[in-house]
């Protein structure tokens, strides 16, 4: 079983439905009379991002985007890249970045200096989690869930080696796992 490989429970199904509940109502709130160019960070943040997007009572329009981040490893390369674009523009817009954890804040300081350019009329960072012990650059959260301590963390879209995804509470992988 999945569950086996969890040392630790952080954030069950409850509780992150009562975060995204709370979030969606701030988000509403702060954009209300606007519409919301909703951008998600693939894969990490689909769980966050379909839960997130109906927890807010403005018009959302969804893309996607996908950044390289770990590959197969827990640790960031430090190289960012555009793996796959969005495919509206964000011109005009305001612009909602979705994204699942802000770790190194590598990949989403390089998407945020790279969203600047394409002149939206506005563009905020949603995170779900954050884990600023870890951080590298400088990344502005403007809609946090949790501040998470410096462990390795799987579910709710997060993965290990693409595993645990779909896992609907957030725990710490057994170090057991990745130390293999
Ligand atoms: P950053 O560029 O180091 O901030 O990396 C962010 C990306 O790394 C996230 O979108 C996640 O996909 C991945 N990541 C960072 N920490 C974890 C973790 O604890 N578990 C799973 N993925 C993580
Ligand atoms: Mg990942």
């Amino acid at each position: 079983m999945m569950t086996d490989d969890i040392e630790q429970v952080l954030y069950s199904k409850e509780d992150l439905a009562a975060c995204v509940e709370r979030l969606g109502k701030q988000i509403s709130k702060d954009y209300a009379g606007k519409e919301i160019f909703a951008v998600g960070i693939l894969k990490g943040a689909v769980v966050f991002f379909s839960d997130l997007v109906r927890a807010i009572d403005v018009p959302v329009q969804l893309d996607f985007m996908a950044a390289s981040s770990y590959g197969l490893s827990t640790e960031t390369s430090g190289t960012v890249k555009i793996l796959k674009d969005l495919d509206f523009s964000v011109e005009g817009k305001h612009v909602l970045i979705i994204e699942d954890i802000i770790d190194s804040g590598l990949t989403l300081s390089y998407l945020l200096k790279n969203f600047k350019d394409r002149k939206p009329a506005s563009v905020k960072l949603c995170a779900l989690l954050d884990k600023p012990e870890r951080r590298k650059a400088e990344v502005n959260i403007d809609y946090c869930g949790y501040s998470v301590p410096d462990e390795f963390l799987v579910g709710y879209g997060l993965d290990y080696a693409e595993k645990y995804r779909n896992l609907p509470f957030i725990g710490i992988l057994k170090k057991e796992i990745y130390a293999k």
